[in-house]
């Protein structure tokens, strides 16, 4: 297994800063078991979330890995989630939770005001499985998917916690997301 804590701390896009906004897309939105100073909705564009990326240390095992949330390009796309103002320190744990296949990189990212309307912009950085990683797993049926995310455990619990809770935190955003509500729904009628 493939694991990227070192080749991520030489990835140092905000070296010198006292702050940077960390955008979250995936458990980072509903699962903030890190120090952060402020959380603000947010979204990024010209990407899409799809459960594409596999889970072999969290939401899966080696034997039957589950599926979790990664980016992929798509012109004109937006992708909704929650900015986090973090001290830089905070990333070494943030490296070790996403070390199968996440690479740091920098993004603009837009912020949401209570309205639902964008902001102001500002750098961000997310945590991206580009298809290249070894635990990247890609397309399938939807009904696929369904069924690996339901039979899927891991040490961090049920791949379909994964995949409840991201759908509750992107509709109390206000956020559309077709790839996610369509999995939530297969994964409830299995
Ligand atoms: C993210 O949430 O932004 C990255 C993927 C994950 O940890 O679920």
């Amino acid at each position: 297994m493939l694991d990227t804590t070192a080749l991520n701390q030489q990835r140092n896009f905000f070296d010198g800063h006292a702050e940077i906004w960390l955008f979250g897309y995936g458990s980072l939105i509903w699962k903030a078991d890190f120090a952060y100073l402020e959380r603000r909705p947010a979204f990024i564009t010209g990407w899409e979330r799809r459960f594409w990326q596999g889970s072999h240390d969290h939401r899966g095992t080696p034997e039957t890995p589950g599926r979790v949330a990664t980016l992929i390009r798509a012109k004109n796309a937006i992708c909704h989630g929650m900015a986090y103002r973090i001290t830089p320190e905070v990333l070494a744990p943030l490296d070790v939770r996403e070390k199968n296949g996440y690479l740091r990189e920098k993004v603009p990212l837009t912020f949401v005001d209570k309205q639902g309307n964008g902001t102001e912009q500002s750098e961000g950085l997310i945590y991206l499985a580009s298809d290249d990683n070894p635990a990247f797993l890609g397309e399938a049926p939807l009904t696929d998917i369904a069924q690996q995310i339901a039979n899927a455990h891991g040490p961090s619990g049920a791949n379909k916690e994964y995949l409840l809770n991201l759908a509750t935190a992107l509709r109390e955003l206000g956020a559309e997301d077709d790839h996610i509500f369509a999995l939530e729904h297969q994964l409830r009628i299995l």
